[in-house]
């Protein structure tokens, strides 16, 4: 049961801009329900920004005189103020931050106040409000995403002779250089940076000017609105203006697969700095301890973003679900989008920042990464190939070393202190220079085509990735 006492508004129940049509209030459980304040209050800058040059426009287009676009101007500046300062009174019950920007600039500056919205709608309003936070949003990723990759490229250049074994199936493999199971994530943020700035291209399109889904009456100049706010695009069919959150859903995805390998690098790092690995230690101060444990130093930090990458994928598949039934044109169900991402960017932000200052604070255990690149077999892939320079059929080389492997696990034995007796009696192709098959360096040296991990293409690589993050905006 609710209690029977109604909560006391703490100031008059505020006149809805839309109360005319209404005899009754709004219930202050609805006001609480439909609210989205809480969420879009982040979006006071832009919102400010986007008024402002509404404000210009509709005074070139003459609904406005200059001394009340004057006027409207210096409110709207002065609530920005307010508001980033901490002395704006959000109120309860106004229902987004479009309209509590919009009452406190009529208190500021009167009844002119009424005139800003003319020729607009929340429609399109916030179409453009979401529009240009995106934008700084994902340029500003694609900066942490930079700085990220940085922080690989300086781990990669350092270890550049560093081995270890490469794993399919996380079972070792061939051995190749620590810095190019690196540079493989560099490249990963690279495609990353790539789709941000795809998603930019259509973020960047001006919705303003659609009103609530039909257009606008009034003879404003969308061109000149467009150049204020610096897009290079305007929308070309109101309809699709308002009801558009295919932006919103590109981003979103973009964020989705920056956290999927965001997480398979947590993995890894988790993997690497347990002790049935011991390949790195994570610094000191990206981990927390047990309270019970004493020993125990645990790697929550890559914890917490391999379990924060669902809610990204969640966000991504909640707001398609959102979409796929909404008739055109605005309806209120778009509300959700800003929760969707706006919680997505943080999380992705924060897993960038996090993995970033764990690879710059990360120690490589070189040795170990070594040892476990000498152990096994991860030169059987040598042999088999040697058989083919000399013209044995690849399948039948496989074969063969296959059965050598075989053969010395029977016998409890590795593959590095194997004699050219022992290889001749599996197969009479093996000459002396067999043997020479068997170091690490020259398998490493022998995956010398672009892509490879032979130490000269990789350092190539390096250095080309070090010029572009020098010089790439
Ligand atoms: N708060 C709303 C949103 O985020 C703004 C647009 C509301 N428009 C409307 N006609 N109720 O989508």
């Amino acid at each position: 049961m609710k209690s029977k006492k109604k909560p006391q508004p703490r100031i008059a129940p505020m006149l809805k801009p839309w109360s005319g049509r209404f005899r009754g209030a709004t219930d202050p459980d609805v006001e609480a329900f439909t609210s989205s304040l809480d969420i879009d209050r982040r979006l006071y800058r832009h919102d400010i920004a986007g008024s402002l040059a509404h404000c210009r426009t509709l005074e070139r287009a003459g609904v406005l005189t200059s001394r009340e676009a004057a006027r409207l101007a210096r409110g709207l500046k002065q609530v920005e103020r307010e508001i980033a300062e901490g002395r704006f009174r959000f109120v309860p019950g106004q229902e987004d931050i479009h309209m509590a920007i919009e009452s406190r600039l009529t208190e500021i500056v009167g009844g002119v106040g009424g005139k800003l919205h003319t020729g607009r709608s929340r429609n399109d309003q916030v179409a453009l409000d979401l529009r240009l936070y995106l934008r700084d949003a994902v340029g500003a990723l694609i900066a942490s995403l930079r700085t990220f990759q940085q922080s690989l490229v300086t781990v990669a250049r350092r270890e550049l002779s560093t081995v270890m074994p490469g794993y399919t199936h996380l079972q070792r493999a061939q051995p190749v250089l620590f810095s190019h199971h690196l540079l493989a994530y560099v490249e990963m943020a690279d495609r990353d940076k790539g789709r941000l700035r795809d998603a930019l291209a259509r973020i960047n399109v001006l919705p303003l000017g659609s009103g609530a889904l039909a257009g606008t009456n009034y003879p404003v100049d969308r061109a000149y609105t467009a150049q204020l706010l610096n897009f290079p695009a305007i929308s070309e069919n109101s309809l699709d203006a308002v009801s558009d959150r295919d932006f919103v859903v590109e981003t979103l995805a973009a964020l989705s697969l920056i956290m999927a390998h965001a997480s398979r690098l947590a993995e890894e790092l988790i993997l690497w700095s347990s002790q049935e690995f011991g390949f790195v230690e994570l610094p000191d101060s990206v981990c927390t301890g047990s309270s019970m444990m004493p020993h125990k130093k645990n790697p929550d930090v890559p914890e917490l973003i391999r379990g924060k990458t669902g809610r990204v994928y969640g966000h991504l598949v909640g707001l398609l679900t959102t979409l796929k039934g909404l008739p055109l044109t605005y309806n209120r169900d778009l509300q959700e989008d800003k929760a969707a991402v706006f919680d997505s960017l943080d999380t992705v932000q924060g897993s960038i920042a996090m993995l970033t200052k764990t690879m710059e604070g990360l120690t490589v255990r070189r040795q170990a990464l070594m040892a476990a690149a000498s152990s096994g077999f991860l030169l059987a892939t040598e042999l088999a190939d040697y058989l083919v320079l000399k013209g044995v059929p690849f399948r039948t080389a496989h074969g063969i070393v296959g059965r050598l492997v075989r053969d010395r696990l029977d016998r409890g034995k590795d593959l590095a202190d194997v004699t050219l007796d022992e290889l001749r009696s599996f197969s009479k192709a093996f000459e002396k220079d067999a043997l020479d098959m068997l170091t690490i360096e020259g398998a490493l040296e022998r995956k010398a085509q672009v892509g490879g991990t032979a130490r000269q293409r990789v350092a190539a690589r390096l250095r080309v990735l070090e010029k572009e993050l020098r010089t790439q905006p």
